[in-house]
């Protein structure tokens, strides 16, 4: 073993002092979550081996995270996968990192039906990016089968991997779509987290997002709003006469997104969710039966749209 190598309580505090010096958020769990992955060990190893030398062999990969994480590449781009929803998501330059704050509007979708009872059969996820959404309802829900549809090819690659590592590939399709133009069909469940940031606000982010995380996937114009009245407009089409739509929506436009939804005459909130810091994050509406659907047929909220998507993969 070598001498010259720092013991790991000691690499632990210089990453964190490099991290802290870039402007990294949470430079000590950055630095530690980085030694673990080297190290390949739990925070309980990490912590009892403080006293130990870190092996010369984890040098090189160690000062390439750091360096890449100094540079304000999220630890998920570096690890390229995150967890969601219990779940692993590989991930591409191409699609948002899943956030945590996201797991909101799965479990509200699940409260939909307490007890397993009566689940949605037909999911759509608008700005499906990774997948995370339509993946892991897929997977709470094993009768279920769903499209994603996004405007990005290579999210939708990364999607179908994700689909195919968490067994759920056989149960959705993935479509190349501006929002829900090229969809047909009728869902019980729309889901979506659209971009929702207003276009001058988002050089203003941190690093971690501004630079690396796509703009498609954040830029909701210069309100913030435009993608939600795109997937509005949609929802005559392919909404089921008994339908919900959940929507992931930003700090303050609680309000501005209740408006766009119920001025549509189409659909009525139900209610709101909060994320883990307590912040509305996720709104539920429901459509308004029209005397249309009274002759909504049976064929046509069948699958007959589905061979028509014109898959992604
Ligand atoms: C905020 S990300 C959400 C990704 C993923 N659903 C999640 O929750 O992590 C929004 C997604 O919408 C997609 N998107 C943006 N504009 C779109 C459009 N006009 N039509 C379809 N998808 C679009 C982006 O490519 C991106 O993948």
């Amino acid at each position: 073993m070598p001498h010259n190598t720092p013991t790991v309580r000691a690499a632990l505090a210089s990453i964190t002092a490099r991290l802290r010096d870039a402007g990294v958020a949470n430079p000590g769990l950055d630095a530690r979550l980085i030694l673990e992955r080297a190290l390949r060990c739990d925070t309980a190893r990490l912590i009892a081996s403080g006293n130990e030398r870190l092996p010369g062999r984890v040098g090189d990969e160690v000062e390439a995270m750091v360096q890449q994480r100094a540079a304000r590449i999220p630890l998920a781009r570096i690890f390229g996968k995150k967890e969601f929803w219990g779940l692993d998501f590989a991930l591409s330059s191409d699609a948002l990192v899943p956030r945590p704050d996201s797991e909101t509007l799965i479990e509200a979708a699940l409260a939909l039906c307490p007890d397993q009872g009566a689940t949605p059969t037909r999911i759509l996820d608008l700005g499906t990016g990774s997948g995370c959404l339509l993946v892991a309802l897929l997977k709470e829900w094993p009768d279920a089968w769903g499209v994603g549809v996004d405007r990005s090819v290579n999210a939708l690659s990364i999607a179908r991997q994700n689909a195919e590592t968490n067994g759920v590939a056989g149960r959705l399709a993935l479509v190349v779509s501006d929002w829900g133009d090229a969809v047909s069909g009728a869902f019980d469940l729309i889901v979506s987290n659209p971009p929702y940031i207003m276009s001058h606000d988002i050089d203003g982010l941190e690093a971690e997002v501004a630079v690396h995380e796509p703009r498609a996937a954040l830029d909701g114009g210069p309100d913030g709003l435009e993608a939600f009245r795109r997937i509005v407009a949609a929802l005559p089409r392919l909404l089921s006469p008994s339908g919900e739509v959940m929507v992931e929506f930003g700090a303050g436009q609680e309000e501005a997104v209740r408006r766009i939804f119920e001025q549509s005459g189409d659909v009525v909130r139900k209610s709101h969710y909060r994320d883990l810091s307590g912040h509305p994050r996720c709104a539920r509406f429901r459509r308004i039966p029209c005397a249309h659907d009274v002759h909504f047929s049976e064929k046509k909220l069948g699958m007959a749209g589905r061979s028509g998507y014109r898959l992604a993969n």
